[in-house]
């Protein structure tokens, strides 16, 4: 027998501002036309003033502990992948602790930009494989409208605002690929790329928050070929192949690089969530929101083999295997 972390609730947050892609064609030279179709992007959702990414994080974790069952106080550690804090510090997830009323176990914040999920998820993991704890939050929470430039139609587009949030639970499994839980992880990072997505602004910089800078070409070509890696290779720790791939559940970034990943995978588009089209970009908060959303949806299930796989700024990216 082993321990594994497994999933024992899942919900998201979304702000009740939507913004459609024809609201940017007043103030931008783009057209709808054009961001459906580079990017598969339709809507997405934008924090209110004042609404910050705490807030939005809590309301997922209240979500995911009622889907769980459980109190905020059966929870000893909460892990919060965002690049857009309230705050230089305290944490966020210090900040969700407090909102959800607890004062048990610890809470800190992990920094990947998009691929923070899958890292927070594989540092829970540890935590749990650890004996470090037994009850896990895993956040993903963001407002990267907070640091768009509203003039470069090349980003401002294609992120959106929103949380999402799983707990992790530990429990005994047999050590092989037929149990539920984490099964695998791949993290990898190369800090030679920062130049092509990075924010301008920071503490110990220019003192500002700065706005996001990419070169859109160069991450796509990047996210292509090192998704599909990540992927393969994680499924490989796993002892699975392509075949016994459930769901996909991709960081949404862009309907063409879902798509190009999905193929070098050799795994069908109707075994993939999509949720790009109604939230753009959301970097950290994607993924829980998208296996929330697709498990609201029906599509995944209990027993199901999910291959989760994010890249962001750093270049950080990396891939978790899990079975529902
Ligand atoms: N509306 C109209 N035209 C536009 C827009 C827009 N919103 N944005 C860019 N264009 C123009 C460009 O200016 C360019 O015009 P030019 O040829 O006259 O110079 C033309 O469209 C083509 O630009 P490209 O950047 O080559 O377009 P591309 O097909 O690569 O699409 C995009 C751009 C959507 C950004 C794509 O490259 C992409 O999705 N990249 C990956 C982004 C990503 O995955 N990020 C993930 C990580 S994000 C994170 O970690 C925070």
């Amino acid at each position: 027998m082993i321990k594994r972390a497994v999933v024992r609730g899942v919900g998201h947050y979304l702000p009740e501002r939507v913004v459609e892609n024809a609201e940017f064609e007043a103030s931008l030279d783009t057209t709808d036309e054009w961001i459906r179709t580079r990017t598969g992007i339709e809507r997405r959702h934008f924090a209110a003033e004042g609404e910050t990414t705490s807030q939005l994080a809590v309301k997922a974790a209240q979500a995911a502990l009622a889907d769980a069952g459980l109190a905020a106080t059966d929870i000893d550690a909460i892990v919060v992948a965002t690049s857009t804090p309230d705050f230089t510090f305290p944490s966020v997830a210090t900040m969700v602790q407090a909102g959800l009323g607890s004062t048990t176990g610890f809470a800190y914040d992990v920094q990947a930009v998009c691929a923070g999920f899958v890292f927070a998820l594989a540092n829970a993991n540890g935590l749990i494989l650890s004996g470090q704890a037994t009850r896990v939050l895993v956040i993903g929470a963001e407002t990267f409208s907070r640091i768009m430039d509203w003039t470069d139609r090349g980003t401002c587009v294609l992120f959106g605002d929103g949380a999402g949030a799983l707990v992790l639970e530990a429990a005994e499994g047999s050590g092989t690929a037929g149990d539920r839980g984490i099964l695998s992880v791949d993290l990898h990072s190369d800090g030679r790329y920062r130049e092509i997505l990075y924010v301008d602004g920071g503490v110990s910089s220019n003192g500002q928050a700065g706005h996001l800078r990419m070169q859109g070409n160069a991450v796509f070509k990047h996210a292509v070929q090192k998704l599909a890696e990540t992927a393969h290779t994680a499924l490989d720790k796993a002892g699975l192949d392509g075949g016994a791939v459930d769901w996909i559940v991709p960081h949404q970034a862009n309907l063409r690089i879902i798509t190009a990943t999905a193929e070098r995978m050799n795994v069908p588009m109707e075994r993939v969530v999509v949720t790009v089209q109604d939230h753009g970009n959301t970097s950290a908060a994607s993924i829980p929101l998208a296996l929330s959303v697709g498990t609201a949806r029906g599509q995944i299930k209990q027993g199901d083999v999910v291959v989760t796989e994010a890249i962001g700024g750093g270049l950080a990216w990396g891939s978790v295997v899990l079975r529902w």
